[in-house]
């Protein structure tokens, strides 16, 4: 098993079914009225979120619980950062503390791989979400969940088509979902606007549409991405109401989507936007399913990881 993880390219096919499995497991025991495992006991995970966090810091926080580390949340409101204060200045601090493990979320693309090739801390660093990089947990998570409803005999994710649908320029959760269900073996598609696709997009080995609607039957699972309108410092779309006319889920696209398919998103979501709310509340919906999933596959992290056994 790799040190860090910092991207869904640091897995090989066998390490990202790995974690899935163990996933797997570790959801079957959390099942149990006795959610804990005694497993990293004595161990301490530093959340380290210099970007606003619900899910992922959360679920980080409930993984590292119920395998009885101990957690210390630093966020970066209200900490010495508004002094100026270093990256490396901040991390050499917590690894004076004893952190065996860094979980980062930063709006700087690469701030969890320099925190791990500098060795400014001797523990596993996890990348939580780097500017538009990568967030290889959710990535993990989205697969996770995918597996869950449509699992085929191989465990993999073979003949599956899955649409990845919106803002791809600014996300690092479709950069790292690509990567891995590309891996995975699914077939996936990015849906969007020219403006809102990155110039390299062709050099990704995915196909690329402009219309949502051309055989929108064929896909197994549609991956809604939020509109990150935080990071968009002109206009990539003439308006909001064009955008969701072309480019969202609304109650018409969903009820042409197969019997079978999946109704994904990240969160958060931007309801009425990329994605309406009888979509995100359907009975395709697996956006609840997502969150859940969230926390085993984050135990499963830690666990291999930080050498549990
Ligand atoms: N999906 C995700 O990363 O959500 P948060 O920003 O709430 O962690």
């Amino acid at each position: 098993m790799i040190s860090h993880l910092l991207s869904i390219s640091d897995l090989s096919k066998d390490e990202a079914l790995n974690i899935l499995d163990t996933a797997e497991e570790l959801a079957r025991v959390t099942e149990t009225p006795v959610k804990k495992l005694p497993t990293l006991r004595g161990r301490t995970i530093v959340n380290l979120f210099f970007e606003d966090s619900t899910r992922t810091r959360i679920s980080f926080e409930a993984a590292a619980k119920r395998l009885s580390a101990d957690v210390i949340n630093f966020s970066a409101k209200g900490s010495s950062l508004s002094k100026g204060e270093s990256l490396k200045d901040t991390a050499l601090t917590l690894q004076a503390m004893g952190a065996d493990g860094v979980v980062i979320r930063h709006p700087a693309s690469g701030a969890a791989a320099r925190l791990a090739s500098q060795k400014w801390m001797t523990g596993a660093v996890i990348n939580a979400g780097d500017g538009t990089h990568e967030h290889p947990t959710q990535a993990l998570l989205d697969a996770f969940t995918i597996r869950q409803h449509l699992k085929n005999s191989s465990g993999d994710l073979s003949d599956l088509s899955i649409a990845i649908v919106g803002d791809v320029l600014h996300s690092r959760v479709a950069r790292s979902n690509v990567l891995l269900l590309s891996k995975l073996g699914a077939h996936v598609t990015l849906i969007a606007p020219p403006t809102l696709l990155p110039v390299a997009v062709n050099s990704w080995g995915v196909e690329v549409k402009y219309d949502f609607d051309e055989n929108l039957d064929e896909y197994d699972v549609v991956m809604m991405l939020r509109v990150q309108r935080e990071r968009m410092d002109e206009a990539f779309f003439p308006s909001e109401r064009e955008y969701s006319r072309r480019f969202g889920l609304n109650g018409d696209r969903l009820s042409r989507l197969s019997e079978k398919s999946l109704v994904m998103h990240p969160g958060p979501m931007n309801r009425g936007l990329e994605i309406s709310a009888d979509s995100a509340d359907s009975r395709k919906s697996v956006i609840v399913d997502q969150v859940k999933n969230g926390v085993s596959v984050r135990m499963a992290t830690l666990y291999l990881l930080l050498g549990g056994n």
